[in-house]
């Protein structure tokens, strides 16, 4: 498919069109098979190719995968030939990006270049300033950066990344509280699944039975990333949020959903009660509430004493929702609480489709109109 075919998709009616043709990068790994499994019979997107390391390349795609997800290999992937990641003769509209860092960094420019949108999962772009770090039902309003990223750069299409899947969840709960009582400062404490470092991912014997209580770079993405999706867009730069985060995250043997303790301390005074209210109240902005991945709801409250749990909780929402638990007062800070969001879907896949769902409400998905 052409670009030049492709674009005659671009401005679709949302109800009747064809679907836009986009492709999958990285596609056999834990975050690209999520794509494959999500993106089954999507109403706006159509999977037309899957990419891979050399080592996969030329192999039907249940060949190449090893795949680890409890539904089975959707059937329109399961013979499609695993193409080279590099763009060449793939021509996409749209490219959900599930590539590791190092490869992100080389890959992602060249398709953004030639006019492709990039929604991508990697975090080797989010720091740019010209890049938005984007979570719908949190700051839709951050895609105004796309103007600026394409004049910078010259390029036809633009990449729009997801943040770092720990704090996907942690963050629609503090836009929550930032919105109805501002922020002060505020510490976390991750327990992360083994799901989160990709395939193969941890060995075995490292974390059966055992916390591992570091994660290369892991912090530091949790102490910055955050501020910038709460932050203020204003001449085309995004002001970070005012507010300072200690973080320390830990890996648990836990299969899927990463678990934040919070404790937070809050700008203005307030009840209980009413930061209950602000979070289980708490709506995407008009933009975003219905797009197809919108979580239903975007925060669940439970009062349960031992909830929320990953197992347990974790597909709440089809795993697009955030699970807040334990809000109770906090000695040192306000208030502390307990968040668990599904790091391979709202973290990744899900949000990135939901990132997708975003660009083609605002008719930005074209990266060339
Ligand atoms: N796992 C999560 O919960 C999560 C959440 C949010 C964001 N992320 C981010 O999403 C990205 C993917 O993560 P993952 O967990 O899916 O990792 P993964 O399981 O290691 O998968 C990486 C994918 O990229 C392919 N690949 C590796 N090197 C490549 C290269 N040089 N050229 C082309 N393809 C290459 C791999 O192919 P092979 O199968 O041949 O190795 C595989 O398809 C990472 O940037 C990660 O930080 C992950």
């Amino acid at each position: 498919m052409s670009l030049v075919e492709a674009r005659r998709f671009h401005r679709i009616d949302m109800q009747a069109q064809p679907r836009i043709p986009v492709a999958i990068l990285g596609a056999t790994g834990a975050v690209g098979q999520r794509f494959v499994q999500l993106l089954e019979g999507h109403p706006w997107f159509e999977v037309v190719a899957l990419t891979g390391s050399e080592r996969a390349v030329g192999q039907k795609y249940y060949q190449a995968c090893h795949w680890l997800l409890a539904s089975p290999m959707p059937e329109f992937a399961r013979d499609m030939l695993v193409l080279p990641t590099e763009p060449g003769p793939l021509d996409v509209a749209l490219a959900f990006s599930a590539l590791p860092a190092e490869a992100a960094r080389q890959v992602e420019p060249l398709y953004a270049s030639r006019g492709t949108v990039v929604c991508s999962n990697a975090s080797a772009f989010r720091q740019e300033p010209d890049v938005p770090l984007l979570m719908p039902e949190v700051n839709p309003e951050h895609t105004g950066l796309v103007h600026r990223q394409r004049q910078n750069r010259g390029w036809k299409g633009y990449i729009v990344t997801n943040p770092n899947c720990t704090i996907s969840g942690l963050t629609v709960a503090l836009k929550a509280l930032l919105q109805n009582f501002g922020i002060r400062r505020l510490m976390i404490v991750s327990m992360q699944a083994v799901s989160g470092a990709g395939y193969p991912g941890v060995p075995a014997l490292d974390i059966l039975g055992n916390v591992l209580p570091y994660i290369p770079d892991e912090e530091e993405k949790m102490e910055w990333e955050p501020r910038k999706m709460l932050g203020i867009l204003q001449n085309d730069n995004i002001a970070l949020a005012n507010f300072e985060i200690s973080a320390q995250a830990n890996r648990v043997p836990v299969a899927e959903g990463h678990l934040v303790c919070l404790s937070v301390e809050l700008a203005q005074p307030a009840e209980m009660e009413a930061v209950a209210q602000a979070l289980s109240g708490y709506l995407a902005p008009e933009v975003s509430r219905e797009l197809p991945s919108a979580p239903k709801p975007v925060i669940q409250i439970t009062d349960q004493a031992d909830r929320p749990q990953p197992r347990l909780d974790i597909m709440t929402g089809k795993g697009m929702t955030t699970v807040v638990g334990r809000l109770r007062p906090d000695p040192i800070f306000d208030y502390k609480m307990v968040i668990l969001s599904h790091n391979t879907i709202r973290g990744a896949a899900g949000g990135s489709i939901y990132n997708a769902e975003l660009l083609v409400k605002q008719g930005l998905i074209s990266g060339g109109e």
